[in-house]
């Protein structure tokens, strides 16, 4: 099977070891997490951070490019372990929890989508938690409606067998955006990561893409990383990072009257709206 991931450095994804989680709510907490990177132990990249996220909440953590955004994903996913401090599941360690169980809970569309050659078809199932003999088309009909790009595929004349190319490349970003989506909604996940793409869409399509996030968030505990700040403003908190912390921690309106580090990243991001 394609691993979904190119590189698990840290951890064993395939141990049988580690207790097994039943009912999960999806409640998800960091606490006191520092760490380094193991191939460049002189930079540290979290120093001191904590979160906790409600099962079912809407959060999204922004800062400078850098800031260890995209580290915060890798380590709730455990492909690194914190250097110190924890990540819980529904209160329990996630190192002491099988890993192939917990990564069951998640999903993720990362920032440069991946995408493999073969069909659309071979591209959704590969976010399968059960075997792929046993997924109906309604599940890949359900996860593609649910990620906006359904009625694409179905005006393609090859439909689900179309081809993809190389690495999606007969695809448009925002195409091949909604597939990973769409994968990620296959999973069913308790917990989906959405680390947003820094390449900038068209507007029309940004939006396209926007709605399916919206709508792959339902229900779900949903962890945003983001770079369109006006894609997160009725997050139910947005965590600001700078220096490895949580420096600012709150709703839009509540950051923005704070007239710090957040409210700076907004103005930035009108003034170069305007200059466009
Ligand atoms: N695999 C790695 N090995 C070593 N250092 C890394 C690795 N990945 C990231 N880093 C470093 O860790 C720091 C945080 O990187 P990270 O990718 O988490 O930033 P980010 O906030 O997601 O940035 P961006 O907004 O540009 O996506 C940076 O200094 C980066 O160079
Ligand atoms: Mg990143």
């Amino acid at each position: 099977m394609i691993k979904l991931m190119d590189s698990e450095p840290e951890i064993n994804g395939e141990s049988e070891e580690g207790g097994s989680l039943t009912d999960c709510k999806g409640l998800v907490e960091l606490r006191n997490v520092k760490f380094r990177y193991p191939t460049r132990p002189s930079v540290r990249v979290l120093r001191d951070l904590s979160m906790t996220i409600l099962p079912g909440s809407y959060i999204a953590i922004v800062g400078a490019s850098g800031s260890g955004k995209s580290t915060v994903v890798q380590l709730i996913e455990r492909f690194y372990d914190p250097s110190s401090g924890q990540i819980l599941l529904d209160g329990q360690d996630i190192s002491e929890l099988n890993v192939q169980d917990y990564r069951k809970q998640l999903a993720l569309v990362s920032q440069e989508p991946t995408l493999y050659a073969g069909t659309i078809r071979f591209n959704v199932l590969l976010g399968a938690v059960k075997p792929v003999e046993e997924v109906s088309q309604e599940e890949i009909d359900r996860a593609c409606k649910d990620a906006n790009i359904y009625d694409f595929i179905m005006s393609l004349p090859k439909q689900f067998e179309t081809e993809v190319g190389g690495k999606g490349s007969q695809l448009s970003g925002g195409q091949k955006q909604r597939i990973a989506i769409a994968r990620a909604l296959l999973r069913n996940p308790k917990v989906l990561l959405l680390d947003e793409a820094t390449s900038a869409l068209d507007s029309n399509s940004e939006k396209v893409v926007q709605d399916a996030l919206d709508n792959a968030a339902k229900g779900r505990t949903t962890i945003a990383i983001a770079h369109r700040l006006s894609s997160i403003q009725n997050a139910d908190c947005i965590y600001y990072i700078r220096d490895g912390r949580v420096a600012e921690a709150g709703t839009h309106d509540q950051l923005l009257r704070m007239r710090g580090g957040y409210y700076e990243l907004v103005q930035l991001q009108a003034l170069h709206k305007h200059k466009q």
